[in-house]
């Protein structure tokens, strides 16, 4: 039986796809993929710098997550957790604390980063019997009805789903590049603690709030990385008036911004963390995490799942956690972060249309504006700049709610040779914008 080559069955099949998971950027014909490399089916190669957004920390199919899925796979693939409790979620349970901010202890596993959230969301209001829930202007948490309704990086990924989740209000982040009040760190943690004071004046008083919910590093967002007052701030306010922080950790955590989760790298305890993403690698999986105090409250039943803590997905993160440690994969974020970022600087230098270079780890971002001293985003240029990095051989993609910057992600394991051709490419790429 003749087979159709990848390309011809990708447009074959494409009207088969819902258009709002089907129409992206850059939609690469991937065949085979190792490492730091993407390859298509004409032969090509990429630098992969999105990691599936992520996920793939540890570069794609590394050798010791792989193996320990296919043994997983060969002795089960899956058993609802509670018609078993398989041995590789019960060991994962000992091994996160050990890498997990201090006291986070207790974990309902799900699928999915939005997943994590909902599970955050519902267990902040089951145990706290407050019905209000506050989130930050900017934030992505996700896909699902209840994370939609914290979303509000782009009005358009919520448009014609209203009604939402009810309970649900929006504070200021704190971003000190595009603060309205002045260009500090201080008057962007000013300006936020003010929309916070305003939440509490004028729409819920904090004795009804629940949670307030935060990205620490905002991804989706522009991977924004706040004055650390700013969270310090939060955990006061929620410890003044016995609110739950819960750390949307599902894009910052597992190594990407130097240490295992950005709350790590920042130094602010969360109450309630969603984590996803690079914890298993790629398979999927997503926890919900608090203290075994406040989630012993969580009672039976009032919260549940048939695919989530899936063994094999538990199993390859297991051979995370002994890859970060054997492989001293933070180190290397840390170090080729460093790399990276000065790079970066000098392209800011060579170029005014990058407006700004930020990030912690390999968790790192251009901002790419017109130069016309108002900082003016500029969706277009970056969208150009992306597609001549991928025509050069490097896939990276595009974050905030204009699009207008792009972010790098590469896996936490990249060379500095591969760091350095990624930049490399970045360079040709921007010159004759
Ligand atoms: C911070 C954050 N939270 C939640 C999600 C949703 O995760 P998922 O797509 O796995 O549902 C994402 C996805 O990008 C994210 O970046």
């Amino acid at each position: 039986m003749k087979t159709d080559s990848y390309k011809v069955l990708l447009e074959k099949v494409y009207a088969n796809l819902a258009p709002s998971f089907a129409e992206d950027w850059p939609k690469l014909a991937a065949t085979r993929a190792e490492g730091a490399y993407l390859y298509t089916e004409d032969g090509r190669e990429y630098l992969d710098f999105t990691s599936g957004i992520g996920v793939t920390n540890l570069g794609h199919n590394h050798p010791h997550v792989l193996n320990a899925a296919i043994e997983q796979m060969k002795k089960f693939s899956h058993s609802a957790v509670g018609i078993t409790l398989h041995e590789p979620m019960l060991r994962l349970t000992e091994v996160l604390p050990t890498v997990m901010p201090e006291g986070m202890n207790m974990f309902f596993f799900g699928n999915s980063g939005s997943e994590a959230v909902e599970g955050a969301l519902k267990l902040a209001r089951y145990v706290s019997g407050r019905p209000g829930l506050i989130a930050f202007r900017g934030g992505f948490h996700g896909r699902t009805y209840a994370a939609i309704s914290v979303t509000s990086v782009k009005s358009k990924y919520r448009l014609h789903y209203e009604p939402f989740v009810p309970g649900i209000y929006f504070a200021e982040y704190a971003n000190p590049y595009r603060c309205p009040v002045g260009d500090t760190a201080a008057d962007a943690v000013a300006w936020s603690k003010r929309s916070l004071e305003n939440v509490f004046n004028h729409l819920i008083q904090p004795s009804e709030v629940a949670a307030i919910l935060v990205e620490p590093v905002q991804g989706e967002g522009g991977y924004i990385v706040p004055p650390v007052e700013f969270l310090n701030h939060l955990r006061q306010t929620c410890d003044e008036h016995g609110i739950l922080l819960i750390f949307d950790e599902v894009q910052s955590g597992f190594g990407r911004t130097g240490q295992m989760f950005a709350a790590q790298t920042l130094n602010v305890r969360p109450d309630i963390m969603a984590v996803a993403k690079g914890i298993a690698n790629g398979f999927p999986l997503g926890a919900t995490v608090a203290s075994r105090e406040l989630m012993s409250e969580w009672k039976a039943g009032s919260h549940g799942t048939t695919f989530g803590g899936n063994p094999v997905a538990c199993a390859a993160a297991l051979a995370v956690q002994e890859v970060f440690e054997k492989e001293h994969i933070l180190e290397n974020c840390r170090e080729i972060g460093k790399r990276l970022f000065t790079g970066m600087q000098k392209l800011q230098k060579a170029h005014d249309f990058i407006g700004e270079v930020r990030g912690l780890g390999l968790m790192l971002a251009l901002e790419i504006i017109k130069p016309d001293g108002n900082k003016t985003p500029d969706g277009e240029k970056a969208f150009k700049i992306l597609n001549h990095m991928l025509d050069n051989g490097l896939v990276a993609y595009m974050a905030g709610p204009t699009g207008n910057v792009i972010r790098l992600i590469p896996p936490l394991n990249i060379t500095a040779q591969q760091a350095d051709k990624a930049l490399e490419i970045v360079e040709v790429s921007m010159k004759n914008m």
